[in-house]
């Protein structure tokens, strides 16, 4: 078959440099799960189904947030070339099967923060370390809560006492669930440790929680804890929302998410998620509830000024691309 030798008038290369940056996006258990076709006048993005996590993401929500996020990376990275991106979020029977397809919108210049931002995406990466005891001001709140506005939804803080308790406790019910569960436990340990392309290796995997953590974080067999290494006491905790639930909902909040952590990266910020109390049903109703009942939660982050982490792993591009349909060809 016939390769792609441009998209939006930019040599293969170029592009291939666009996907690299649409794949530093986070991704549960990072599994990787978007999948990518080319074509002269379009990018696909297509979930990768051999990347779903069936026990941990039954309904496919994460992977469904987890593509969003690069595809927000991608957004970036075509605006960096001066390529307007025109997205199409579920495109049906244009594209069957995809997620999203990017048109040309025609020219773009880029502004300040967008440029930021951009900058920020080799930068970004999931910290689950201990943070500094120095709160996040709230003029950086703020920003925070505009990025998601900017992406069409909305950043939830949990600022008062007694919702934060009632959210821990949320937090570590669903978590105290996925523990007992075996599927659970298998995937975690399938994705955990020993992989090269992906996965979560041991040098991301923060420190070894332990019983008196206010936070119930997940257990990615990261090394004993250093005496004193204790969790900071008041983190920024944040809770993405949609404004309705749904695939369209969950790409939407997926970008979102991407640009409310490269917004935190720009500003010195460290992220990790609580995502068990998404993950299990009966406690993000709990959750869903507690926020009023009209907002859809999406994923749960704790913010804070951390150390330095390294990288986790990511699959070369050349494995990521589908093979161009016959439309593919078409001038
Ligand atoms: C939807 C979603 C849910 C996630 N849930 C968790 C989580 O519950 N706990 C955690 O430590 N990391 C979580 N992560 C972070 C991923 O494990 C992380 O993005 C991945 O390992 C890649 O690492 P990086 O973000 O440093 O690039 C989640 C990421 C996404 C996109």
């Amino acid at each position: 078959m016939t390769e792609v030798t441009e998209v939006f008038g930019l040599a293969v290369d170029v592009v291939t440099d666009m996907l690299t940056a649409a794949t530093l996006a986070p991704s549960l258990h990072n599994t990787q799960p978007w999948r990518f076709r080319l074509a002269p006048d379009r990018i696909e993005l297509h979930p990768d189904a051999a990347r779903v996590l069936p026990a941990t993401d039954p309904e496919h929500r994460e992977l469904r947030l987890s593509c969003g996020a690069a595809l927000y990376n991608l957004r970036l990275a075509l605006r960096r070339h001066g390529v307007r991106p025109l997205v199409t979020l579920m495109p049906g029977a244009d594209a069957p099967g995809a997620l999203a397809t990017i048109r040309r919108g025609g020219h773009d210049v880029l502004d300040a923060e967008t440029r930021e931002l951009a900058k920020a995406v080799p930068a970004r990466r999931t910290n689950r370390k201990p943070f500094r005891d120095v709160p996040v001001p709230v003029r950086h709140r703020h920003a925070l809560v505009r990025a998601a506005e900017r992406e069409r939804s909305w950043l939830h803080v949990v600022t008062d006492r007694d919702e934060r308790a009632r959210l821990q406790r949320l937090v570590a019910t669903a978590h105290h669930i996925q523990s007992g569960n075996a599927d659970v436990r298998t995937e975690l340990a399938e994705w955990t440790g020993t992989r090269t392309d992906d996965g979560i290796p041991t040098t991301s995997a923060g420190v070894r929680p332990e019983p008196q953590d206010e936070w119930a974080l997940r257990d990615f067999q990261a090394r004993q804890r250093p005496p004193g290494k204790d969790y900071e006491s008041d983190p920024l905790v944040v809770v993405l929302c949609s404004y309705y639930e749904g695939p369209l909902a969950e790409l939407q909040a997926g970008q979102a998410l991407q640009r409310v952590l490269l917004t935190a990266t720009t500003l010195g910020l460290s992220a990790s998620f609580m995502s068990q109390v998404i993950e299990v049903r009966p406690v993000r109703e709990e959750l869903r509830r507690a926020l009023g009942g009209s907002l859809e939660p999406q994923t749960v982050l704790r913010i804070g000024y951390g150390s330095l982490v390294p990288a986790s792993p990511r699959r070369p591009v050349h494995e990521l691309l589908l093979e161009p349909t016959a439309a593919s060809h078409t001038p």
